[in-house]
């Protein structure tokens, strides 16, 4: 059994092959395979895991993947010859952890509460349980992701994968997700550009633009400098296993694609660009293009190129260019707070379910199941995801709340009597959960349909997801 660290030691420097490569860098990935799974035989399941360790991606070998992907796209490959490429990680629930017998002591548990009680346990983040699926309200142990190129290369490696853990997990669920066809390649399904907007790991990110925020690699990966709880007055409180894991926040969220674009459709003011009402929900046009930064709906160029889409700040007094309320204002406030440092996450999301069909397109209404398969890496769920759903997208008096003696972010313009302090300019209307709240949003100055709005439903619901640990490859080996 390996013990929290006593007193915090120098730390070597962070070894790539070490971290499982979905964290820092991120698996290459057209589709993708999700293995909720649990385990069966303890004993059996432990002895395998070496066989299965090979087969894990490391953040090092997600490195050289890319420089394979520049290479093929800088002009190198054969004709008729396809880049084949996979990623495969592994991350156990506080559940599977108990059942491994892993951090059961109390000088050996990992240090986070919302990772302890569970997702289902959660209840900051005001879900509907009763919209979860059934598998999301059993014990799953344990995901194992598996990316690719191509779908029949993600099987033979989801089969190779249960051929080596044979017998000794049985499946949860099993949940494929895809990158969009053509052109929606890269947008999530309401068709905005997603994967924009990630905060560059300081000593990891070779790409780092000028203005770009960034973290320590504590924030991310447990043990590291800026994990707050490995810092906790010289002690260290994690044990030993944990360094250099992370936790896998997965949310499985489904999209009312239909009711969403005819809500953005009847409010749109008349004159203005067709989708401002969506990219002020949104907080970017469909092309990646901040609101903020731009009025123009079809700014491509700006929507791709990473040295300005990601590098600007919002004016904390203002919301003429893009209301509070945006999805990407709510989630990442920026300049509109002093420090967000310890807020920041690693996003590693992807769509699933087909496009929108002809029938629903004839029915008017949603009637497939799509969505987005959310996954959010950092080294403390409660200053992370958890606090970004809980305190900043379900709370419509952030950001502040109206001081009218004490102007503050959130005051300026609002000019509606009926503003009061414990409202706010509302939730964020893309992923805020009201709950039983009225869901009302407030978009004050700038443009033509300033004013409160009423939200008839959400667009986005989620029907489950869970907590995971995923560990580093050095304690996959020695303490798993
Ligand atoms: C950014 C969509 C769920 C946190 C974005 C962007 C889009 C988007 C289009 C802008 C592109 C980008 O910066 O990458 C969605 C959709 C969701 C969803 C459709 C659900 C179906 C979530 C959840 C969270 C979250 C559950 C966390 C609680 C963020 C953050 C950003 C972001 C932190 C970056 C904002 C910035 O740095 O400017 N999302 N998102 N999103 N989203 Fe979401």
């Amino acid at each position: 059994m390996t013990t929290p660290t006593e007193t915090r030691r120098s730390l070597p420097p962070l070894d790539l092959h070490n971290v499982q490569g979905d964290i820092l860098i991120g698996l290459p990935k057209k589709v993708e395979t999700c293995l909720f799974f649990g385990i069966t035989r303890v004993g059996d399941f432990r002895s395998q895991l070496i066989r299965l360790l090979p087969l894990l991606t490391t953040t090092a070998q997600v490195i050289e993947d890319q420089q394979k992907i520049a290479r093929y796209k800088g002009g190198m490959p054969q004709k008729g010859h396809l880049l084949e490429l996979s990623g495969v990680n592994l991350a156990f629930s506080q559940k599977g952890l108990e059942q491994m017998g892993i951090g059961k002591d109390a000088n050996d548990r990992i240090g986070d509460a919302p990772f302890e009680a569970g997702m289902f346990n959660d209840t900051k983040l005001n879900d509907d349980k009763a919209l979860w699926e059934p598998a999301f309200k059993e014990d799953i142990h344990g995901l194992i992701i598996i990316t690719g190129d191509c779908q029949a290369r993600v099987d033979a490696k989801l089969k190779e994968v249960e051929e080596i853990l044979d017998r000794t997990i049985h499946r949860v669920k099993v949940i494929n997700g895809k990158v969009r066809p053509g052109g929606q390649g890269g947008h999530e399904h309401f068709g905005y550009l997603d994967g924009v907007s990630q905060p560059a790991v300081l000593g990891v990110d070779q790409n780092l633009h000028r203005g770009q925020e960034t973290v320590r690699q504590g924030i991310i990966l447990l043990g590291r400098e800026g994990d707050s709880v490995a810092e906790d007055n010289g002690v260290d409180r994690r044990p030993s296993w944990s360094h250099d894991g992370s936790f896998l926040c997965f949310r499985y969220l489904f999209q009312n694609v239909l009711e969403f674009d005819k809500f953005v459709k009847d409010n749109n003011p008349p004159e203005a660009a067709d989708d401002l009402f969506g990219a002020q929900l949104v907080g970017r046009w469909k092309s990646g293009a901040p609101i903020d930064v731009t009025p123009l709906q079809d700014d491509k160029q700006l929507g791709n190129d990473p040295s300005r889409n990601d590098v600007f700040r919002y004016d904390p007094f203002s919301q003429n260019r893009c209301p509070y309320i945006a999805h990407t204002r709510k989630t990442n406030p920026r300049s509109d707070l002093s420090s967000t440092e310890k807020r920041r996450i690693i996003r590693r999301g992807i769509p699933f379910g087909p496009e929108v069909t002809e029938e629903e397109k004839k029915a008017k209404e949603t009637i497939e199941e799509r969505g987005l398969l959310f996954v959010a890496y950092q080294s403390n769920i409660a200053n992370g995801f958890q606090f970004i759903q809980s305190s900043w997208a379900n709370q419509p008096g952030f950001p502040f709340l109206f001081t009218p003696d004490k102007p503050k972010p959130g005051f300026t313009a609002l000019t509606d009597p009926d503003f009061t302090p414990d409202k706010g300019p509302g939730f964020d209307a893309i992923i805020g959960q009201a709950g039983k709240e009225d869901r009302v949003i407030d978009i004050q100055g700038g443009s033509d349909n300033a004013g409160k709005f009423t939200l008839p439903q959400q667009w986005v619901v989620p029907k489950g997801g869970e907590y995971f640990f995923s560990p580093s490859i050095s304690a996959l080996k020695e303490t798993f």
